[in-house]
């Protein structure tokens, strides 16, 4: 299971060094099944190694070119030279804030890859399209650029965060969960080599409390964690339960 906590624009260095009484190697990939890491703002990720040993980060956008005139933007190789592991792309807060198109999104995605990152692109439905019964329609066409027009990157994560869910408190059902995670799975299987899969990983509201049932549900490899990854205590809690979880079922 893939479980990755998304700071966006919050943290500071002593949040960072809060992980450390908490972490007792959980975040240091040591445990069988479980891959945790942190999606930090640019300023941490060159410190998060010597602040918490052992952790793996990624990094929440990246500009795909690899320098050049770009006054604000952080390349692949940039990241890349930092330790990152993941690189988030298409994220809705970046699709609605920054009015990113899902071809943009694409680009990222390949170029991400291209860097030996693992992209983490992020898909999902807003509460309008939910209520009008669109909601697989906007995701797929969020998938498109993708899958159609290239082959897929070899390494990628799918995160689905459906947006009506994220920052609410409240997460999606396990349905809803599980409806979507198989409409993408099926989509995906279409494009990838016999045998081959993509991690597909929840967000949206994901806390202990609900972790542990949808963990449990078909189809979801992990979470993306925004708001309670900002708790030591409570993220480390998740990656404990998942962990726990993988043992069992091993
Ligand atoms: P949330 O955020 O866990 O605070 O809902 C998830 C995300 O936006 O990645």
């Amino acid at each position: 299971m893939i479980v990755l906590g998304n700071w966006k624009m919050n943290g500071n260095r002593d949040l960072l060094k809060g992980f450390n009484s908490y972490n007792k190697g959980l975040l240091s990939n040591s445990l069988e099944g479980v891959f945790p890491g942190l999606l930090l703002p640019y300023p941490y990720l060159g410190l998060a190694g010597d602040l918490i040993p052992g952790i793996k980060v990624g990094a929440q956008d990246v500009y795909p070119e690899d320098e050049g005139a770009i006054t604000g933007a952080v390349s692949g190789v940039m990241l890349k030279e930092l330790g990152c592991h993941w690189v988030c792309v298409g994220h809705s807060e970046r699709r609605k804030i920054f009015h990113e198109e899902s071809e943009w999104v694409a680009k990222k995605c390949f170029y991400v890859a291209s860097h030996g990152m693992t992209p983490v692109l992020c898909v999902g439905e807003d509460a309008v399209a939910r209520s009008q019964g669109r909601a697989r329609e906007v995701v797929l066409e969020q998938l498109k650029p993708v899958f159609q027009s290239n082959k897929p990157p070899e390494d990628l994560i799918i995160a689905y965060e459906p947006v009506w869910a994220i920052g609410q408190g409240r997460s999606a059902s396990m349905e809803e969960i599980e409806d979507m995670h198989q409409c993408i799975s099926d989509y995906t299987n279409n494009y990838l080599a016999k045998g081959a899969s993509v991690p597909i990983i929840y967000g949206g509201s994901v806390n202990p409390e609900n972790a542990k049932s949808i963990m449990k549900v078909s189809g979801v490899d992990g979470f993306l964690i925004g708001g309670v990854s900002l708790s030591p205590e409570l993220f480390c809690k998740v990656v404990d339960l998942c962990s726990s979880y993988c043992s069992s079922s091993m």
